[in-house]
């Protein structure tokens, strides 16, 4: 699934004025690519990454993935493109709190009517060495453990699109070092193109092509 960014503003107005994190943002992935996107802290990656998946609107430019425009889906059609062809593994994880790591995992199997849908989400929760903490809610779950689950939630559907917003940022070298196996593995497997925000360099040069957020824009260096 290809990825396009074009002329990409994205402007917060706050009480002290407005602040304009994106400015004039392009960007090309291409079906199957890995691409890592590295860049201060606030330099608007987390919101790059809102952007490309749809769950953010830009103040300007637009977003296409596989030539279609998502500022002309509808929210049916951007809800059906989440949920088919998209992975999304966000920086505060975002797990539902009232459903155990088995469930959450889940979800997004169930909301497609997948029928073994807890068969397959327990094999991802293994692949993440979770299958212990199956039945555990979040709450009481390390932050760790909750980054995991969401990669297993992530990887569960094998998405066309994968946006990962510092995978393994809560993780010990070598379960992070695991996690991102899981990663490539998915996208040698299945062809999905990834994009991943990353503070690690040694994770950014496993991806085929590395862009730096700076001044609202993507460069190469
Ligand atoms: N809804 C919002 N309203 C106002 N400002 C916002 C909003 N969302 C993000 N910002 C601001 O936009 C800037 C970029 O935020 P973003 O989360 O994209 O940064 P980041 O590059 O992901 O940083 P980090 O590496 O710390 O995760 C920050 O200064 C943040 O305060
Ligand atoms: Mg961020």
């Amino acid at each position: 699934m290809s990825l396009r960014a074009v002329d990409l503003h994205k402007y917060f107005e706050t009480a002290a004025g407005r602040i304009e994190i994106l400015r004039g943002l392009d960007l090309e992935v291409a079906a199957g690519e890995t691409l890592a996107v590295l860049g201060e802290s606030g330099s608007g990656k987390s919101t790059l990454l809102s952007l490309l998946a749809g769950l953010d609107a830009p103040t300007r430019g637009d977003v296409e993935i596989d030539g279609r425009s998502l500022g002309a889906m509808s929210e049916g059609e951007l809800a059906a493109f989440r949920g088919r062809e998209l992975g999304i593994v966000f920086q505060q994880f975002h797990l539902m709190g009232g459903l155990s790591a088995l469930e959450n995992v889940a979800l997004p199997l169930e909301l497609q009517g997948t029928a073994d849908a807890l068969t397959r989400a327990r094999d991802a929760l293994d692949q993440v060495g979770l299958s212990p903490r199956g039945d555990h809610l979040p709450a009481r779950l390390s932050g760790g453990e909750c980054q995991r689950v969401a990669i297993a939630r992530a990887i569960v559907v094998e998405p066309a699109l994968l946006l990962a917003d510092e995978p393994s940022g809560s993780l010990d070298r070598r379960t992070g070092d695991a996690v991102n196996a899981l990663l490539f593995d998915l996208v040698a497997r299945r062809g999905t193109t990834l994009v991943l925000v990353t503070h690690s360099q040694a994770l950014a040069e496993a991806c085929d092509r590395r862009l730096h957020l700076e001044d609202g824009r993507l460069h190469a260096r």
